[in-house]
């Protein structure tokens, strides 16, 4: 079964940068988990990220909002 037809992938997360260089990296679906795709975001910048059949996880290094629809909480204290 596709990860969408589960209701596991489509979902959005907001990610606002509280300082320069924050990185975000997108992390595999399925058996093996590692690094896809990786962004780096200068203070002020928002991205806005989607999980698909391919991105199960998201990894946010330095100080951010991450916005998600279970709520909304400050990496990089
Ligand atoms: N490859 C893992 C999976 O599909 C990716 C993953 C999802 C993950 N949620 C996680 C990795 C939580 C670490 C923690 O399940």
């Amino acid at each position: 079964m596709e990860a969408d037809e589960v209701g596991l992938a489509g979902r959005y997360i907001v990610v606002k940068a509280l300082e320069d260089g924050v990185q975000i990296m997108g992390l595999t679906r399925g058996r093996d988990t590692r690094s896809h795709h990786s962004e780096k975001l200068d203070r002020g910048e928002v991205m806005v990220a989607q999980f698909t059949d391919l991105t199960a996880a998201m990894k946010i290094r330095g100080r951010a909002q991450v916005m998600t629809d279970v709520g909304s909480v400050q990496s990089g204290d």
